[in-house]
């Protein structure tokens, strides 16, 4: 029986039903409360699984009781399966606060950390996630690009040879890889299937691939036959969002003040983008 908590489904159960299922979970990354329904909403539009996730990064803007308490109030009209994710996991306390908060899977990124920094970091995590039933991403390598307001001009493709030790050591559930995929919109991903192919046919656990963005869709059929079990999704929502406000404001000669008619148009935009993702990424 997969437990619930208030109606967002534990990270274990929203793997092993993707798994069952022979779905791919999109997780998508929400910056606000309009986009946290938004994404729940175009999850349940399309009736399939997925995740909500929020970078650490992004916390400066709430705090993970507000953040879990939002994603909750969205997914409890809906009875599609809707985790929530900590993204980017930057430090042990922030891991800690989404727990107890209820978020239901968490990653922590070391990964710019030396190898076995980033093993101890992961290790950490692990043990104080799994003591409360938590899974928990990792990632080894490094994406090139613009996640939010942090850049990152280094890229550093996953060894292969580290696959293994790095999984077992540290008792990550999923694993966040590097193979020319990238961060953000300003670059172009290209993404190595044979190495994502000779990481997944090494890993104990599912690939996560990072930017989702601007990846060819042929391209994720391809990777989910790989063993990929997730892909994250940030630019696409976010530029959704924007565009909304943007359009409006220069249709109007810049007079549009209507924020709330303006934020349910966002809410509607963002979750049909969510929603076609989905559907496109499960086809
Ligand atoms: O962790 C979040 C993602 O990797 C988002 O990447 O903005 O390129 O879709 P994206
Ligand atoms: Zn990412």
């Amino acid at each position: 029986m997969p437990s619930i908590i208030m109606k967002l489904i534990n990270g274990y159960d929203l793997m092993n039903y993707a798994k069952k299922n022979g779905y791919i979970l999109p997780a998508f990354n929400t910056t606000n409360l309009e986009m946290t329904y938004a994404i729940a909403k175009g999850l349940d539009d399309a009736k399939l699984p997925g995740y909500i996730q929020i970078s650490s990064n992004n916390l400066r803007l709430s705090n993970p009781k507000i953040i879990a308490e939002i994603a909750r109030d969205a997914a409890k009209k809906y009875d599609t399966p809707i985790g929530l994710h900590l993204d980017h996991g930057k430090s042990y306390e922030d891991v800690k606060a989404c727990v107890e908060a209820g978020f239901t899977s968490i990653m922590i990124d070391a990964s710019s950390l030396p190898f076995e920094e980033n093993v101890e970091e992961v290790i950490r995590a692990v043990r104080y996630c799994h003591f409360y039933g938590i899974p928990v991403e990792a990632e080894l390598g490094a994406l090139q690009g613009k996640e939010e307001d942090i850049v990152n001009e280094s890229e550093t493709h996953t060894d292969p040879a580290m696959v293994e030790d790095f999984v077992t050591t540290t008792g990550c559930d999923l694993l966040a890889v590097a193979v020319g995929n990238v961060h953000g919109l300003d670059l172009k991903p290209r993404v190595d299937l044979d190495l994502l192919k000779t990481i997944a046919d090494i890993s104990p656990v599912p690939l996560v691939l990072h930017g989702g963005s601007g990846i060819p869709f042929d391209v994720i059929q391809k990777a989910r036959k790989c063993g990929l079990l997730k892909i994250n999704y940030g630019s696409d929502l976010r530029k959704e969002f924007i565009r909304t406000f943007g359009e409006a404001y220069e249709c109007t000669a810049h007079k549009a003040h209507d924020v709330i008619s303006l934020s349910m148009k966002a809410v509607e935009n963002v979750s049909a983008k969510a929603s076609e993702l989905v559907r496109i990424i499960n086809a």
